[in-house]
């Protein structure tokens, strides 16, 4: 006696190791009917789950020839020998089913066998009943012994368990998923800059229209993003959204890439290739570096946006798709007109609204909220604890002129939180050569480094303080003493709470 005990603890162990060896749905309800049926010693077995409204049984898993018919069929939580277990919580054995009102004998009318004989234990997990685990024989004649209905019972409680840590693991990944995705396209649409907002203000009104938007800025002041957010907020978001940079294309494939070629078009033309514009129908393509392109390729360009009409490289059809065109440049197009090397005509249909991104410098009343979009990125990304940044480390950031504009205010904070774990971030953490930029006005980059936090802040302070007595408080002589934008000098003199006198 004792030994069998001892086999059976033994038995429901290694069925417990068994299903709490995943957190995969499928492997762990794969893993349950398996170690359920090996535990009982039986022919076949299945995992039946309450539906979320708990008036249907659906089969999530199933052994035997018939798997696959009998899998996710549907049935009233009140029928059969399941049924009845659901309803009482309590396990059952029926050993001859066929004189057993309680059965339910459709299944076996679709699987095509004839069940002898069941065990159904309750699968509960928090006092709730989610299913049932069942084992079944249809050839033998034995039956289940009574006797193994507590140790059954007790791996269908173990069951629920695994299954429930599972499916919470599921929806965990599932929604983390999501939150990563948003944050991976997700940015600051919001600005304290005057200027800025327009450009918000405009891009979401003109995102819904069909109208070609143009947008021009510095390099990094976040083009691509906003081209991003004017597919997302029009009716095309759920096509696709096609990007290409003519200016990391070789010359001679911009117009393959683009319109597609005809099989032996050209050298190295083996097979027919579709083109970007194809591929963005009824969504968006988005040309970046616009400037960059060939005088040959802008007459075609124009004429798609006249007729949406073009032909592939060495092909005779003409083919209309419908594709909404976003364009970008860093470059001054009109420059390049004047030069003779972008066409007149194709700017103005390219420029029915031109959106204009000011540089980082133009509005550092934004870098605390990028600072901060950017902390929370990167604690997420590279699982950091960085609470924020210290009023000394950001004045030291918001003094930097940024030349490479958001992208290198991004890769600064990225830098110095693969250094820095949590806390604030400290003048100290700010890379060297932003803070030897910092505009010192005289004041050589030495003293700074060596000068603990506190005393930055106080020494900024100071420094606009005396600056502006020593210019009768003429703002705009002040900031151009001081070398930076009056829109910098302003965001100073709020933030250290310097009283202006007239
Ligand atoms: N509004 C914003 N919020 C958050 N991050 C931003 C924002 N704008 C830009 N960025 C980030 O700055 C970086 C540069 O942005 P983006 O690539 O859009 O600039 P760009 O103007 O296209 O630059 P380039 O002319 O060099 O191609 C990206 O990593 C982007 O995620
Ligand atoms: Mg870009």
């Amino acid at each position: 006696m004792l030994l069998a005990k001892e086999e059976e603890i033994r038995a429901v162990t290694e069925a417990c190791g068994k299903i709490t060896s995943s957190l995969n749905v499928e492997e762990v309800l794969l893993f349950i009917q398996e170690s359920a049926r090996k535990l009982m010693d039986a022919e076949s077995s299945s995992v039946i789950l309450l539906d979320s409204s708990g008036e249907n049984l659906q089969i999530a898993s199933s052994t035997g020839a018939k798997e696959k018919q009998v899998r996710g069929l549907r049935f009233p939580a009140n029928k059969g020998i399941a049924g009845w277990v659901i309803s009482r919580g309590e396990p059952l054995v029926v050993n001859d089913v066929a004189g057993d009102k309680r059965f339910y004998p459709q299944i076996d009318q679709i699987s095509g066998f004839r069940t002898r004989s069941i065990c159904c234990a309750p699968m509960i997990f928090r006092e709730k009943i989610i299913g049932v685990v069942e084992v079944l024989n249809y050839r033998r004649s034995a039956g289940f012994p009574e006797q193994k209905l507590g140790l059954f019972t007790a791996f269908a409680n173990l069951a629920a368990v695994a299954l429930n840590n599972a499916l919470s693991f599921d929806s965990l990944s599932a929604s983390y998923r999501v939150l990563h995705e948003q944050l991976r396209v997700d940015g600051i649409y919001q600005s304290r800059n005057s200027g800025m907002q327009k450009v918000y203000e405009l891009c979401r009104k003109v995102a819904p229209l069909e109208s070609t938007v143009l947008l021009t800025g510095e390099s990094g002041t976040g083009k691509e993003v906003l081209a991003d957010m004017l597919h997302r907020l029009s009716d095309r978001k759920d096509k696709p959204l096609i990007k290409v940079n003519i200016a990391a294309l070789p010359g001679n494939l911009v117009e393959s890439e683009l319109f597609g070629h005809e099989k032996g078009a050209f050298t190295g033309a083996i097979a027919r290739s579709t083109g970007k514009f194809e591929l963005a129908d009824r969504g968006t393509i988005f040309l970046d570096e616009i400037g960059e392109l060939k005088p040959d390729i802008q007459v075609k360009l124009l004429r798609f946006l006249q007729e949406h009409t073009f032909e592939r490289v060495g092909g005779r059809e003409v083919i209309g798709v419908d594709v909404r065109i976003i364009a970008a440049t860093n470059s001054d197009l009109e420059k390049a007109i004047a030069a003779g090397a972008f066409r007149t005509d194709l700017y103005y249909r390219l420029h029915v609204v031109p959106l204009h991104i000011p540089p980082l410098r133009e509005r550092t009343e934004d870098i605390p909220l990028l600072v901060d979009f950017f902390i929370r990125k990167f604690n997420s990304e590279l699982k950091r604890k960085v609470e924020g940044i210290s009023e000394p480390a950001l004045a030291l950031l918001t003094g930097h002129a940024w030349p490479g504009n958001i992208r290198e205010l991004e890769n600064i904070i990225e830098r110095i939180m693969v250094m820095r774990e949590g806390g604030l971030i400290q003048p100290a953490d700010i890379p060297g050569e932003i803070r030897k930029g910092f505009p010192g006005s005289g004041l050589s980059a030495a003293p700074f480094e060596s000068t603990a936090g506190a005393s930055m802040w106080e020494v900024e302070k100071e420094l606009v303080e005396k600056t502006l007595q020593k210019n009768a408080f003429n703002q705009s002589r002040t900031a151009r003493e001081l070398g930076i934008t009056l829109n910098q000098l302003r965001y100073r003199i709020k933030r250290h709470a310097i009283e202006i006198r007239k």
